[in-house]
């Protein structure tokens, strides 16, 4: 049986109706409660967190030298949670907000500027070391989300992995919380529906570098052919 659960999040009230049955979390989803990021929430995905769902993507990776760079640091709870969970990670964070630089340290880079300008993107990585895992977790404006795919996808690794987040943020109207003040929503579904639509065409075509795309509740996860 669902149930609805009220939420408020960065000052806007969301809903939603979740089966609350009590899951397993696992390790990832513990370190995550423990920094407080919100991926470690279960209400967004029938009882699962978003970690939890990430954990099965990336227990390969977890005691490997691999390199991740987020896309939104805000409190820098997420890269605290990255560095625990991967042993030997560097970790990369990337944020328009300057104050984010004081979660600079051991294996964790933080880049001041705007994942959608080149500059930034060069600025993180200037030996252009290729990225196991991306997530976007940043402006969730779907032109956006297109922008820094469509700059970074050449600097993911073979096998790697590219993670968008909050993609209720992207759908329509009425699950579309980034209203301006007149309640005009920044984003327009068609734009995300486009770009996942040219998307699934590249995993169709074999010589296209697109394995698969899995979507999940408000995340899409796309892994680049190894
Ligand atoms: C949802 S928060 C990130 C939360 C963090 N990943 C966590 O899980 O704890 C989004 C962040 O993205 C940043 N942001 C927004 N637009 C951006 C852009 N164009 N480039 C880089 N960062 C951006 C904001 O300043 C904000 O800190």
């Amino acid at each position: 049986m669902g149930k609805i659960v009220t939420t408020k999040m960065e000052g806007n009230t969301e809903q939603y109706l979740v089966n609350l049955a009590p899951k397993p979390h696992g390790t990832l989803c513990k370190i995550g409660t423990k920094h407080g990021t919100d991926k470690a929430n279960h209400y967004r995905t029938d009882g699962l967190c978003y970690l939890d769902i990430y954990e099965s993507y990336f227990k390969n990776f977890k005691d490997k030298e691999v390199n991740i760079l987020e896309i939104g640091v805000r409190t820098g709870n997420s890269v605290f949670t990255w560095k625990e969970y991967f042993s030997k990670a560097n970790i990369f964070g990337v944020d328009i907000n300057t104050s984010c630089k004081q979660f600079e340290g051991e294996r964790i880079k933080i880049v001041i500027g705007d994942a959608t300008d080149v500059k930034t993107i060069n600025e993180i990585n200037p030996s252009e070391i290729k990225y196991d895992i991306i997530i976007d977790d940043g402006s969730h404006i779907n032109l956006d989300i297109i922008t820094s795919f469509n700059l970074l996808w050449d600097k993911l690794s073979d096998g790697g992995l590219y993670i968008i987040e909050d993609l209720y943020n992207s759908y329509g109207v009425d699950r579309d919380i980034l209203g301006d003040a007149a309640g005009t929503p920044a984003n327009k579904r068609e734009d995300i529906s486009i770009f996942f639509d040219s998307l699934i065409r590249e995993v169709d075509t074999p010589f296209k570098n697109k394995l698969s795309i899995h979507f999940w509740r408000h995340i899409c996860i796309i892994i680049k052919s190894s």
